[in-house]
């Protein structure tokens, strides 16, 4: 399906080159738009000087998909529980069918380049399916600043002094715009070395304790129905995620059924490792049980203590050590951002290019919204539609430095909330974090908050509007977006939680661990509902807000950030821990399996 793209572009750029050649004598200089304009260099470059003519950009035009809202429609009919396409995915031709380019799109815009002087030869259709098209063109900067009517300069990354070239504004031909999503990368800074890149593994600090985040003691101790072990308040094993979201010990059963789990950053996962956590934590289990391995752009996945990052390890054991039995892969992609997006349009390529996807994905790494492009956001947001729309969920933390964002900002000069990505994606479930158990509260380091680029889905705006009217009121105004999507939707146990990692067996803190911690639960959910012939999950958010009573609510705590004290955890919808904590039993029988 990928090839058949590849040979109509052939053939439809041979014909439109006899038309632009009878064409190009009366054509006049065309209306350029601004596409998309960044108000300041990113924070951790400096521009060096006009880029050299000479210079060779690779750039690649990102074309619009042929029917995006139909998409959307079609996918929320198929995850809106209640409704008649509930659970009736989409197939791979049919996504692809909503989001590949329209042939008039590839010859209009194939005609604009060539009628400036890029040989046909030089433009590249890149189909990617479902996760949307694109033209590839390699143009030196003197052609490329008249192309997109703007001057190209260099930058210097202030640490490492890796260079760039970049623009701060780009613009095309009026006519144009109906076809092209973004041209990337222009406005979006970014490097190849994972030690520069804003990409953050969202668990941090490991080794060092954190204590609790709220004063326990002072708080109103909250019924439980079950008897929890009182050391998981400090000290967060399987055990306790078992007793206190009630998730089964048994083995899931159905092979088809698949937990996904990407890595990025050089974070690699350790089998000896888990062999050693499954020893100590899950004697119960096979202590075989491992993990299978794939790779992409130069990934891998090398074995030895000094190799093992705590990321992937603790992403590992809480998901081969929690969904018991359920088939995981570790997908370790290689160049950190050499997609210009921090690997996160890679992953989803990959993951969207197979034909039987995990069902269940998780992925532990985030950055601060407004470090890539709008309209970047928007593609890889898209690509995750699509990809939910065949019935996969994708889970992720929600960022750990409060309303700062993914990481700590300067908060000298914190001017507003920064919403994390992808948590601002409505297609994507974010998960805060919590801790400690009689009662469970929020981690004071859950990000949450509202998106910048991302306008609030009507599946959770009751439950955000009844928070900003009943509680927030107006507090913070300006420094939120009260009209964005709201993050995260759920929340799970963030802090103190014990992994093994290169040999050693730390404590580390992050909503890295409450996205595998929910993900295993939504994998063990899908056996079940495989096993008894019904769909998976698959975009998971309707489902969550319509079922929101079966969330246990965390009302205390608080995320601070830029110099606030950030937002509290309330009664109903917060974002902090947006509708609470989960239970296996309940969302079982949401799901509709009797226990
Ligand atoms: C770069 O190209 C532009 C237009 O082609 C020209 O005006 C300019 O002088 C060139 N700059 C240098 C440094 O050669
Ligand atoms: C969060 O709680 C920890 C542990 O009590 C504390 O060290 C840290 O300063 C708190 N963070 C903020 C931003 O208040
Ligand atoms: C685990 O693997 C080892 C070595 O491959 C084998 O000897 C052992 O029997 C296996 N254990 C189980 C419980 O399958
Ligand atoms: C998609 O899959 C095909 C066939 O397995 C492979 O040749 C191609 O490289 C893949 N593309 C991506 C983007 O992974
Ligand atoms: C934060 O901003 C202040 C004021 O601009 C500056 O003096 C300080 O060095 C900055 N701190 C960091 C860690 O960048
Ligand atoms: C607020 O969010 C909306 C999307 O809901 C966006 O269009 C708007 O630009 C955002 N405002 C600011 C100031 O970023
Ligand atoms: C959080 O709760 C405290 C204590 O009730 C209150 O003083 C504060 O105004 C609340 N802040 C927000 C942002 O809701």
């Amino acid at each position: 399906m990928f090839g058949s793209h590849l040979l109509l572009w052939a053939s439809l750029a041979l014909l439109n080159l006899t038309n632009v050649e009878a064409e190009t004598a009366s054509h006049t200089k065309k209306t350029m738009v601004v596409m998309e304009k960044r108000d300041k260099i990113p924070g951790n470059f400096i521009k060096t000087g006009i880029a050299h003519n000479d210079t060779l950009l690779q750039l690649k035009i990102g074309l619009k998909p042929n029917d995006r809202s139909g998409l959307e429609k079609a996918l929320f009919d198929a995850s809106t529980p209640g409704g008649a396409q509930y659970g009736k995915y989409l197939n791979t031709e049919t996504v692809n069918s909503y989001m590949s380019a329209s042939p008039s799109a590839i010859s209009a815009i194939s005609s604009w380049l060539i009628e400036n002087g890029i040989s046909e030869s030089e433009i590249r259709f890149e189909s990617k399916g479902s996760t949307g098209d694109w033209l590839a063109v390699s143009v030196p900067v003197s052609v490329a600043n008249g192309l997109f009517d703007t001057e190209f300069h260099s930058f210097a990354h202030k640490r490492s002094e890796d260079t760039a070239v970049r623009a701060m504004e780009y613009s095309v031909p009026r006519e144009l715009l109906e076809h092209i999503a973004l041209v990337h990368p222009i406005v979006t800074f970014g490097l190849n070395d994972p030690g520069n890149s804003g990409v953050a593994a969202l668990a941090i600090g490991h080794g060092v304790p954190r204590g609790t985040t709220v004063d326990i003691n002072a708080a109103e101790p909250i019924e439980r129905a079950q008897e929890i072990d009182e050391n998981c308040a400090t000290e967060v094993t399987p055990a306790c995620l078992q007793a206190l979201y009630k998730i089964p010990k048994t083995p899931a059963t159905q092979k088809s059924n698949r937990l996904g789990v990407p890595g990025l950053i050089q974070q690699w996962a350790q089998i000896a490792d888990l062999r050693a956590f499954l020893g100590k934590y899950r004697p119960d289990m096979d202590p075989n049980a491992t993990f299978s391995v794939e790779t992409l752009t130069g990934g891998e996945d090398p074995q030895g203590p000094d190799k093992a990052g705590s990321e992937a390890n603790l992403d590992i054991e809480y998901t081969v050590g929690l969904a018991t039995g359920v088939p995981t892969t570790f997908i370790s992609a290689g160049c950190d951002n050499c997609d210009g997006a921090h690997g996160f349009l890679d992953v989803v390529e990959f993951i969207s290019n197979q034909t039987n996807p995990p069902q269940t994905i998780s992925m532990s790494y985030g950055f601060a919204e407004e470090d890539i492009s709008p309209e970047l956001a928007r593609r890889i947001c898209d690509a995750y539609m699509a990809l939910t729309s065949r019935g996969v969920t994708l889970i992720f933390g929600s960022g750990d430095a409060g309303v700062s964002g993914a990481i700590p900002g300067n908060e000298t000069t914190c001017t507003s909330f920064r919403a994390t990505f992808p948590g601002g994606c409505p297609y994507i479930t974010s998960v805060g974090g919590t801790e400690g158990i009689y009662p469970e509260v929020a981690a004071n380091f859950s990000s949450g908050g509202f998106s910048n680029v991302f306008s609030r889905p009507s599946f959770q705006e009751d439950f955000v509007s009844s928070y900003l009217e009943n509680h927030l009121g107006e507090t913070y105004a300006g420094l939120y977006n009260r009209s964005g999507r709201a993050f995260p939707d759920i929340a799970a146990q963030a802090n103190n939680v014990q992994i093994v990692d290169g040999g050693n067996f730390p404590s580390i803190w992050g909503t890295s661990a409450s996205g595998p911690i929910f993900a295993s639960m939504i994998a063990l959910v899908n056996d079940r509902l495989i096993e008894a012939g019904k769909p998976p999950l698959g975009f998971l958010n309707p489902f969550l807000y319509s079922n929101s009573h079966i969330f246990h609510d965390i009302t205390i705590g608080n995320n601070p950030g830029c110099n606030t004290p950030g937002f509290n955890a309330t009664q109903g919808w917060d974002p902090i821990t947006g509708l609470g904590t989960p239970d296996f039993e309940k969302l079982l029988f949401a799901a509709g399996i009797e226990i």
